[in-house]
């Protein structure tokens, strides 16, 4: 029983994998393996854990037609085929729910700092530009009682919803494919249209899935209908906001600022003028990397690997 991995993880994921007696060839070089590397890889093995955004779609499963099961080190699983895993009879799973918390807090993190410019004084004291406490000067805004606007109220949607409500007094709204009939009553929330989310929010966080839905869709369109004192924060996935029409945005003043955890592409181009923006804070797309998350992450993965090589149904199977 042999299984793949494509990065290094938690060792706590590792120890279920070595209980079970699975013997590990974790790829530990600093960059991203190719398509073609994994499926090498993977001719030898009999199951992939994937850490990462690696594309695994009809052709890479008709040279691994073989394996007895995939895990994702992700909630999300929008790199992969899943009919195609399916129509090859191959196991797909993930691990949903753990990461809500640290999720949540980075989409808080990122409120918090767009809208008092944090990263911008971070990076003016370093510039060694700061030289005097002006009453006026560089003043950010509060996000206390103000409107959230959550897009996807699922598990971390949801979870930044109960934050901002108990510690900041925040009114929520939210726009998902059906209704949220448990955050209706625990958080008090409002279903409303997605004209009325983008028309309402004071600050409208992303929390939903990537798909040919949700791709792309907040563009110019989407940005021209939000309050010119609007922040946007995504958390989700790079490829549902539009990163040019955002830029262009927030250069014409229809929004305020902007809070990215996730980019299109990752990495962003280190010239991109989003990093020279006052009001706007990007990260390497850090939502679950916290000691605690990502080490219950491994042992779930792990566990479904082990299942998986045992022959019986993963724990967190996404197609079963
Ligand atoms: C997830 O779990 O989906 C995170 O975004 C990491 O990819």
């Amino acid at each position: 029983m042999k299984v793949f991995i494509t990065k290094v993880i938690p060792e706590q994921g590792l120890e279920v994998l070595r209980t079970a007696g699975v013997s590990i060839t974790q790829f530990s070089e600093k960059r991203e393996l190719s398509t073609e590397e994994i499926i090498d890889a993977c001719i030898k093995h009999d199951a992939l854990l994937s850490a990462g955004k690696n594309i695994i779609d009809e052709a890479f499963l008709e040279k691994c037609g073989h394996l007895k099961g995939i895990s994702l080190l992700s909630v999300g699983y929008d790199n992969v085929d899943i009919p195609a895993a399916t129509k090859h009879k191959i196991p797909v799973s993930n691990t949903p729910g753990v990461l809500s918390g640290a999720t949540s807090d980075i989409a808080l993190l990122l409120m918090l700092s767009v809208s008092r410019k944090a990263f911008y004084w971070h990076s003016i004291i370093g510039k060694g530009e700061w030289d005097f406490f002006e009453p006026t000067a560089g003043l950010g805004v509060e996000i206390t009682g103000k409107t959230l606007g959550i897009f996807g109220m699922g598990q971390i949607g949801s979870a930044l919803a109960r934050k901002c409500k108990s510690a900041y007094g925040m009114k929520i709204i939210y726009h998902n494919r059906s209704r949220n009939a448990e955050a209706e009553k625990e958080l008090d929330a409002t279903y409303v249209s997605w004209h009325e989310l983008l028309e309402q929010s004071d600050i409208l966080s992303v929390h939903a899935n990537l798909s040919s839905e949700t791709q792309g869709l907040f563009n110019m369109d989407a940005f021209t209908k939000m309050k010119p004192s609007g922040i946007f924060i995504n958390t989700a996935r790079g490829a549902i906001h539009n990163e040019g029409h955002l830029i262009e945005a927030l250069e014409k003043g229809m929004i305020w600022g902007a809070g990215l955890d996730v980019t299109n592409p990752e990495p962003m181009a280190k010239d991109n003028p989003l990093l020279d923006m006052p009001t706007v804070c990007v990260l390497p797309h850090i939502g679950s990397a916290t000691l605690e998350t990502r080490s219950v992450m491994s042992v779930i993965a792990a566990r479904n690997i082990v299942a998986a090589l045992q022959g019986k149904q993963m724990p967190q199977v996404i197609n079963p």
